[in-house]
């Protein structure tokens, strides 16, 4: 069996959803980043600063790929905390994401949730997708989420044409938050450990390749740019803050003009 990113993340957030084989590959990467656990906690906690922010902005509809298997509170327990009306669409590739699909289906009766199974490598399909179509209206604003997922894209997948194929498909007013992992906090010999057990599956990325691929005519950077998912809107986050080193996930926040 061959480790999978859901279940390898499942198990560094304490989750009971994974294998020998993802507990393995887990613990390589684990060796050469001891603090990954604390990563993607923070990595977490982003993604329901962000979800709660938009929220706030009046954002009803969330399109989440890479959504992973679900840990609550999920982006449709977050946004329909804030306006139970929202519409939240998860999309992950993993066929087990889809056997606990069930818990990312139990939707506010007010608002509503769908799952697709497909490819981020693949955007059109998941925009001409019937389920998607019926539960968000392509007219009106969507928050786009892709957290850390696109580390998960080779560059020869073209990760930045695959941004632009799913911005081109949202109204202005609409969001793109991303989170991405990085070496670039770490000293050059952790990066090179940490580079090695990671290339066979993701691409680490600066904060400035993750900028590049976000790069759109109709996407515009908003504060705090690119920054660790630690240091994103730090005082809204839990306390203390952890340092940025321990932290190897970096964030934006766009807006589609
Ligand atoms: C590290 S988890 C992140 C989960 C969640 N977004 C979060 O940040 O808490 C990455 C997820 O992306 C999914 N994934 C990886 N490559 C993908 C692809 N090409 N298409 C769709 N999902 C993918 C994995 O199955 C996994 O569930």
């Amino acid at each position: 069996m061959v480790a999978h990113p859901a279940r390898r993340y499942d198990y560094w957030l304490g989750g009971k959803d994974n294998f020998e084989a993802d507990r393995a590959s887990a613990r390589e990467i684990e060796k050469r980043m001891p603090t990954i656990r604390v990563a993607v906690h923070e990595n977490r906690w982003f993604l329901h600063r962000a979800v709660r922010h938009l929220a706030g902005l009046g954002i009803r509809q969330f399109l989440d790929i890479g959504s992973g298997i679900p840990t609550s509170p999920n982006t449709h327990e977050v946004a329909q905390q804030g306006a139970p009306s929202s519409h939240v669409v998860y999309v992950d590739n993993d066929p087990m994401v889809l056997t606990h699909a069930r818990a990312l289906l139990a939707s506010d009766p007010r608002g509503r949730t769908a799952y697709l199974q497909a490819d981020l490598r693949d955007p059109a399909s998941i925009l001409a997708d019937p389920e998607l179509r019926a539960t968000l209206d392509l007219n009106q604003p969507v928050a786009l989420l892709l957290i850390a997922v696109v580390h998960f894209l080779r560059d020869a997948d073209d990760p930045r044409a695959i941004v632009a194929a799913l911005v081109d498909a949202l109204p202005p007013g609409s969001f793109v938050v991303a989170s991405h992992g990085t070496d670039e906090y770490m000293p050059a010999e952790q990066s090179a450990a940490l580079r090695a057990v990671a290339d066979a599956q993701s691409q680490i990325r600066t904060g400035t390749e993750f900028a590049e691929i976000f790069q759109h005519p109709r996407l515009e950077l908003l504060a705090p740019g690119v920054q660790s998912v630690a240091s994103w809107w730090p005082e809204q986050a839990p306390q203390p803050r952890p340092p940025v080193d321990q932290v190897a996930f970096n964030a934006l926040l766009a807006r589609v003009k």
